[in-house]
């Protein structure tokens, strides 16, 4: 049987309060880590974190990484730190370009150099295939990459450099992970820069008509997040030298057009409650910065590390679903 790594094992998880860090803490708590949550709540939220609060082996520190001393404090005795914290939403870092650039490009510096002197064993990091930019190839590969088309996409690339400095310059083992538009239970519905998926989600259940930006056939590789769980995981446990200090995609590997998507989120939300069937869905302008079409290719991750993405669109959307109508209905 295969060793847990994790069993007993610190580990720091920063913005463990948002969507995909409150799901990687869970993960983490279930093989048995001993986990460190640092967050803000600039966009995560007490709720993600509140089953956890009276665990022996879970611990919170309401901090901002743009601090470098809570980075320190955080990073103080951890094996490995998953650095998910970052202000995401590409139209946010179009209103205020300066508080993503802080909290992106300073915060995540901070969090390198406390992990650097805290002698940190891997330092796996959330970046973006916002990074691809106004690249039209496709599937994407990681080494053919356009110029970023937002403030956002430029301090996820960023990270990256900063990853790769660090790790020829001090000897520092990072991996990078470029997340394809993840989906999934605890992923905030509401707030002006919700993700299309909740947002349409919480619509269909209130009866409201979901509107698609554009004509719907630009497509995206959505991808659910126990599959994002999954690289994490498998991106602290490599030992193949060949695998670190890389950026991989991590995606499904297919690509579902928007009409597509509105169409499935309908049928499904229709074995719930059958007036959903009847909720048209509306079509409004297009949206500044948004490419047309993106789908990964995933097999450096499937040859480096091993991935094996379990869940497709649709299965990720049945387990979807079916937590928004149980916990946020
Ligand atoms: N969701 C996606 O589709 C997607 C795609 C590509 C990359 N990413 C990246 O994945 C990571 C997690 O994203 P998410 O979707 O879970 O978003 P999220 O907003 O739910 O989570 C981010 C968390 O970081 C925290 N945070 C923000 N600023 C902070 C600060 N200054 N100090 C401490 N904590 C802070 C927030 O409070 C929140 O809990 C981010 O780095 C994001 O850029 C996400």
């Amino acid at each position: 049987m295969e060793t847990n790594i994790f069993e007993k094992t610190p580990v720091l998880v920063t913005g463990g309060a948002g969507f995909i860090g409150a799901n990687l803490v869970e993960a983490l708590l279930r093989l048995n880590a001993v986990v460190t949550c640092l967050d803000n709540f600039a966009t995560g939220h007490r709720h993600n974190i509140e089953p956890f609060l009276q665990l022996p082996n879970f611990r919170f520190i309401e901090g901002d990484i743009r601090d470098l001393i809570t980075c320190r404090k955080a990073c103080e005795g951890q094996k490995f730190v998953f650095h998910q914290a970052a202000l995401g939403s590409v139209p946010r870092s179009i209103n205020d370009p300066a508080t993503t650039n802080a909290v992106n490009i300073s915060g995540m510096l901070n969090m390198l150099i406390a992990a650097r002197d805290a002698g940190i064993e891997r330092f796996v990091y959330a970046a973006s295939s916002s990074t691809y930019g106004d690249s039209e190839h496709l599937p994407k590969v990681e080494d053919v990459i356009g110029k970023p088309l937002s403030p956002y996409a430029i301090t996820k690339y960023v990270n990256e450099l900063y990853a790769d400095v660090f790790a020829r310059t001090y000897g520092f083992s990072t991996i990078g992970l470029r997340y394809f538009n993840v989906f999934g239970r605890r992923q905030d519905p509401n707030g002006a820069y919700a993700a299309v998926i909740p947002k349409w989600v919480m619509q269909f259940i209130s009866h409201e008509s979901p509107v698609i930006n554009g004509g719907g056939e630009y497509s995206r590789d959505f991808t659910y997040v126990d599959n994002v769980i999954q690289a994490n995981l498998l991106a602290a446990k490599t030992t193949n030298q060949e695998a670190l200090n890389q950026v991989y995609n991590v995606a499904y590997g297919d690509r579902t057009t928007l009409n597509q998507l509105a169409g499935y989120l309908r049928d499904i939300l229709s074995g719930y409650d059958p007036e959903i069937a009847g909720v048209e869905i509306l079509h409004g302008p297009y949206r500044k910065g948004d490419i047309p079409h993106s789908l990964a290719s995933v097999e450096k991750a499937r040859k480096l590390l091993g991935y094996n993405p379990l869940f497709d669109l649709k299965a990720g959307l049945t387990e979807a679903c079916s937590w928004y109508w149980e916990n946020l209905r």
